[in-house]
This record gives C-alpha cells, structure tokens and sequence, in this order.
C-alpha cells in the first residue's frame, strides 16, 4: 500500500502521527487543519462568534480518540465558533496569547452538553399522577385512564403560544445554565395538526431566542388521541396525509413511541416510512415498557437511534450493533418510574454507542440536568466516569448524527462548559448540584 502523506505540507504520516483521510484519498495532518481551520476563520469574520483562549484548565476531557486521557494543564484557543488550537498550555504558540483570556484556575472542560431525547414543549405539569404512581398506580393504568401523556395533551392544545413559548424557554434556559449545548426536542403533545406545528414552531423559536441548537422532532405518533381511540386507522392516515405535509418543513427526525399498549410495529413501521418520503430520518422509542419489536423494527428500517430500551438482552444488543443503531438512553425515567435501567453495560459490550439524555417530559422524567444524568448513567447503570461523560457529550452528537459536536479538536464545534471543580469525577459524586462555572457555545461565553 502506498505510503500516506499530508497534501497540505507533504509530510508522511510516520513525521506527523496521524493522517485524516478524505474519502477520495486526500488527507491532512493535525497541524495544516489546525491552520485551514485558522484561515477559514479569518476569511469569515462575519460569522466569527467570537475569539476566546481558555488557559489554566486543570484538565480538558476532549474525548479525542487519539488521546489516552484528559489533556492536563490545558488551553483552548476558539475563534468563528470553532476550536482552533488545543493542548498543554506550554505548547500554546504564542500569537494565540492575544486572544481574550479566561484564566480558568485549574477547571474542568468537557465539551458542551448533547440532549440527544427530551420532550420539552408542553404546558401543565403531573406532579398529582407522580405522587398517585408513587403510591403505587401503574404508568399504564394512568394512561389507560385518560391520564398520563393524554393529560399533557389536553393542557398544551388548550395553552396559546406565547404561554407555551414561555414555559418552554425557561426550561430551555436552565438546561443551558446547567452545560447544554444542544437539545433535541420532540413534538407529541398536540396529536393534532395545528398543536403540532405550534410545538415544533416553539421549539424553533427557543433555538432562535437562546445560544443553544435545537434539532427538532416530529412525534405525532405519541399515543393515539381520544377522539380517535376507536378509529386508530383513521389517527394513522391523519398523521401521515395532513399532519406530515404540514409540520415536515420544522423537524428533521421522525419518532414513534412503539411499545406495549401505544403504538405497534405495523404502526410504526408505517409512519416512520411516511416520514421519510416528508424527508424526515427515523428514530424511535422502543422497549421502554416492554419487548414488543421495537428494537427489531429499528434495526430493520435502519432507524438513526433506538431510545429507552430498558428491556434488552445480549443478543438483542448485537443485533442493534451489527445495524449500527446508536442507543439513547434515558435513566431519568426509570428513576422516576422505579424501574429497572437499561442494560447499558450488556450495550456497550455489544459494541452500540450509547447515549444518555434526559428525557425531559412531565410525564416520566422532569429532570432538565445533564449533569445529573451524568451522575444517574455512573450511579444508576453502572457506567464509569469516562463512559458517562462521553455518553452525555460525544454520544448524544452522534446520535443526532452531528460530528463536530461532542468532542474537543482542531475543528471542533467551540461548545463547551467549564465546571467549578479540578474533578470531573465531582459530578456523580457530589450529585445534587450544579457545577457550571461558564458555558460556552459558538465561542462565546454565554453562561458565568
Ligand atoms: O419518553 N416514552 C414515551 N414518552 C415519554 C413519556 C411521556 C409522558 O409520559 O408524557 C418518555 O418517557
Ligand atoms: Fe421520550
């Protein structure tokens, strides 16, 4: 094979360490990107979001591949929203130095926060179901009763738009105090055109108002409304004759909740293929409340995440790897339901990356941290610190299929959050607090 060389500088990948290669065979070492990135910048200063150099970082978790551990005693240069150098601060070349500086006295950095599965558009809240459940009624029963995601639905369609977008926004806003860059965001609350459309609409307007990315969802298939428990045919064919045409526009993802008692495979199949003719790529919720074929459906559809998935088993779990379905996993809503959390070690064997998120929804996860469910992946699936960290970070870009996300490198996307400890270990084990110190997205600082 021939030998692989920079087309930049001509260096061979034995003198530079590392090559990244092109698809039709051009590559470029660390040092000419590093210097493109740079360029690119300058050229662009329209779109520069600032220039910013973090120095005195006790250590970086940048979830580089290429590195063996956290970068000790680091700096970040960050210029047009983008990570421009990074590394020991003794290495950091000098003309960086006139950059604006945050001294960060010994901090952590992580990359920011990745909400890959949150429901964060609805009105009223179910604080009276969680305590009915905590005294022992079922999820299913309450549902099944009217209650439950049929609750929400009633509260959102009757709330007006300002009110919602308020609601909404500040929930928004603290998941953003709290180191999230990125959330997505599901629909699912309406099961109706026009609510539909007003939920995929605040969620593009939350992403318009705040200094974090919103990736929209279209859920229409949430559960099936009321008026329509005896025709569920007739549900399907609105979703995907009327609701579909109108909300496709606002949502790049289409998810279904294909489980026990809401949505079967057949169902799921179909509206998940009606989304993708709209242009809209399949996720979906599957074996949460049990092993109904959901996983198997998105393995066969070749879905860009399977999420919950609290009831898998080993060959279950290879199944998924060899599709290449990212898993996303939610251990907020088996906290808040008192069930087992998904296998996410038997997961990670498998060979699946994995995910966490926060499930926000009033439902089954009112929870809008990610630092807690940092704390939750290590304390309550057993993850380590690392593996935790990068589920919440590298793991959510990649399940939202965003790969300059989630991770800290020349080129990166410049989200990150800075905590208020020399320990990122603090996280899960000090749980119940924020550690945010500064959050920074596009290479401004937005939060401290
Ligand atoms: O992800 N699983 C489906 N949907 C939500 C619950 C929604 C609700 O109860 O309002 C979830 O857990
Ligand atoms: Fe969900």
């Amino acid at each position: 094979m021939a030998r692989r060389f920079c087309n930049f500088c001509g260096k061979t990948e034995d003198e530079v360490g590392h090559l990244l290669a092109g698809h039709r065979g051009v590559a470029i070492c660390d040092e000419c990107a590093r210097l493109a990135v740079e360029i690119t910048a300058e050229q662009d200063l329209s779109r520069s979001a600032g220039d910013l150099l973090l120095v005195g970082l006790g250590s970086i978790v940048t979830n580089d591949p290429r590195l063996t551990g956290p970068i000790l005693d680091g700096a970040i240069a960050l210029r047009g929203g983008r990570v421009i150098w990074i590394g020991p601060e003794r290495e950091l070349p000098s003309r960086y130095r006139e950059l604006a500086t945050v001294e960060c006295g010994g901090r952590v950095a992580l990359p920011g926060f990745v909400d890959a599965h949150t429901h964060l558009v609805f009105a009223g809240d179910r604080a009276g179901e969680f305590e009915r459940r905590m005294g022992g009624e079922s999820y299913a029963d309450i549902m099944a009763g009217g209650g439950g995601i049929g609750a929400t639905v009633r509260a959102t369609r009757a709330a007006e738009a300002p009110d919602l977008l308020e609601a909404s926004l500040a929930r928004a806003d603290r998941m953003l105090s709290l180191g999230t860059t990125t959330v997505e965001i599901k629909s699912g609350y309406g099961l109706e055109t026009v609510t539909e459309r007003m939920m995929l609409e605040v969620a593009a307007e939350i992403g318009n108002r705040l200094p974090i990315d919103v990736v929209p969802t279209f859920l229409g298939a949430h559960a099936v409304p009321e008026e329509y428990r005896l025709d569920r045919d007739a549900y399907l064919w609105l979703i995907e004759e009327e609701m579909l045409p109108a909300v496709a526009p606002l949502a790049v993802y289409c998810d279904v909740f294909c489980d026990a008692g809401v949505f079967s495979v057949d169902e799921a199949r179909r509206v998940l293929a009606a989304g993708r003719r709209h242009g809209l790529r399949p996720r979906l919720h599957a074996n949460q409340l049990g092993d109904t074929g959901g996983l198997e459906l998105a393995a066969e559809i070749g879905a860009v995440s399977a999420d919950h998935l609290e009831h898998v088993t080993a060959s279950q779990a290879s199944f998924l790897a060899d599709a290449g379905v990212a898993a996303v996993l939610l251990p907020g809503a088996s906290l808040s339901m008192r069930t087992a959390q998904a296998p996410a070690r038997v997961l990670l064997d498998a060979g699946v990356p994995i995910a966490l998120a926060t499930d926000c929804n009033p439902g089954t996860s009112n929870i809008e941290s990610m630092q807690f469910i940092v704390a939750l992946g290590v304390l309550e699936m057993g993850l380590t610190m690392d593996e935790s960290i990068w589920a919440a970070t590298r793991g959510g870009a990649l399940a939202l299929e965003e790969p300059d996300k989630g991770w800290l490198r020349v080129g990166a996307v410049a989200d990150l959050v800075v905590l208020d400890t020399s320990h990122p270990a603090d996280l899960a084990y000090r749980p119940d607090r924020s550690f945010t110190w500064k959050v920074i997205k596009d290479g401004r600082v937005v939060v401290g």
